[in-house]
């Protein structure tokens, strides 16, 4: 018999892992650590979202796999209202128990394998290559389309807002991906978890006339409630763009029982029906962002990019591990750059995402 293989062996290290030691240094502050690390909703889930989540608690029966009407619905007008994006039928979108779910199976899902090349940007969440090591993909970090050069990808990945750097990406260059992608026949997956949380640039959807054409075809946009909502908890994101693929996707997943639960349909449909909890949210970013850089630069640091979504991409020019440890002994905790990528070496990662009483604590401890 073969010996079994665990999957755990074609992944990397949990990178988290790695910085336990900060994390402790950070925790012994006197006034107690402000952690600023992984992007982790803090403020409550609005009362309109968790009403719908409740009403909907006294079903029994398994949910459809596909979403319901309401919830597919309330993500077409969505996308229209929030982001101008018009020519979404309602069955081109599928739910999804939130979006890492779907970037880590991706690649299989869509039946890539050994012989596929999975293009991600050269500083990148850290799922995407989670999925092509799944399905044992080759990966090819590259932003621009000359890095690429003559391969022959099967999936793209962009990320914009992009996370760790807050880069937002033209429409010029969304289009001469989209073009670029359709010559080599590989599908686009566009990662649109902080669309709507931009500060300083305008971002735009994949599937915006302007960037598409009008054509879905080959194209796939990503959205998570996870940052919008505050709905992390919840599990919610979902998928859409080209009507084949996502029925090819929907396939599959009906068959691997990979469905989101009744509920958190219930609730998201509320959450994406209700634009007020979301600006309201956005705010609230805003102000800690406008703290936090401040006393970032104060404390002598670049801050690149991070023109929109929810971090800091900060440089003072030295190693991002010894930055960190920095930040940590002010009872500071942020993510080291590389673990975005080799290029992230003399970057932290600064997330918004705490409390305004502990984002003050660390522009206090910054000054
Ligand atoms: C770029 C990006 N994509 C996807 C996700 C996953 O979000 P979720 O699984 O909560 O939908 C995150 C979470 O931080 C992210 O930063």
């Amino acid at each position: 018999m073969a010996r079994r293989r665990p999957v755990s062996s074609l992944l990397p290290d949990f990178p988290w892992d790695t910085i336990a030691s900060a994390k402790a240094l950070a925790e012994s502050h006197k006034g107690g650590i402000v952690n600023l690390s992984v992007g982790t909703p803090v403020d409550p889930v609005d009362p309109l979202i968790r009403d719908a989540l409740a009403a909907a608690s006294q079903v029994p029966g398994y949910p459809a796999t596909h979403g319901t009407p309401e919830l597919r619905q309330a993500v077409v007008d969505s996308l229209t209202r929030r982001f101008g994006i018009a020519g979404i039928d309602p069955s081109a979108v599928l739910p999804v128990i939130g979006t890492k779910e779907l970037i880590a199976w991706l690649p299989r899902l869509l039946g890539l394998g050994a012989d596929d090349l999975v293009v991600i940007p050269e500083l990148a969440y850290p799922t995407y290559e989670v999925g092509a090591l799944l399905t044992g993909s080759q990966v090819l970090r590259a932003d621009g389309l000359t890095r690429v050069g003559p391969a022959d990808p099967s999936l793209i990945y962009v990320n914009s807002p992009s996370n760790p750097t807050g880069r937002v990406l033209g429409v010029d260059h969304l289009r001469k991906v989209v073009e670029f992608a359709r010559e080599r026949g590989a599908v686009v997956a566009s990662d649109e978890c902080y669309l709507g949380l931009t500060w300083d640039a305008d971002a735009v959807s994949i599937l915006d006339e302007r960037v598409s054409g009008g054509d879905h075809t080959g194209l796939l946009a990503v959205h998570s409630l996870s940052k919008t909502s505050n709905l992390a908890s919840y599990r919610a994101g979902f998928v859409t763009g080209d009507p084949a693929l996502v029925a090819d996707l929907l396939e599959v997943r009906k068959h691997a029982g990979m469905m989101v639960p009744f509920p958190v349909q219930s609730a998201m449909a509320a959450a994406l029906n209700s634009d007020e909890h979301e600006a309201q949210q956005r705010e609230r970013y805003r102000v800690r962002r406008d703290t936090l850089a401040a006393a970032v630069r104060g404390a002598g640091f670049t801050i690149d990019h991070s023109e929109a979504g929810l971090y800091l991409w900060a440089t003072n020019g030295k190693g991002s591990r010894d930055t960190v440890d920095w930040f940590a002994q002010r009872g500071i905790l942020v993510a080291p750059g590389d673990f975005y990528g080799p290029d992230g070496g003399k970057h932290v990662r600064i997330a918004l995402t705490a409390t305004d009483e502990r984002i003050a604590a660390a522009a206090d401890r910054l000054r």
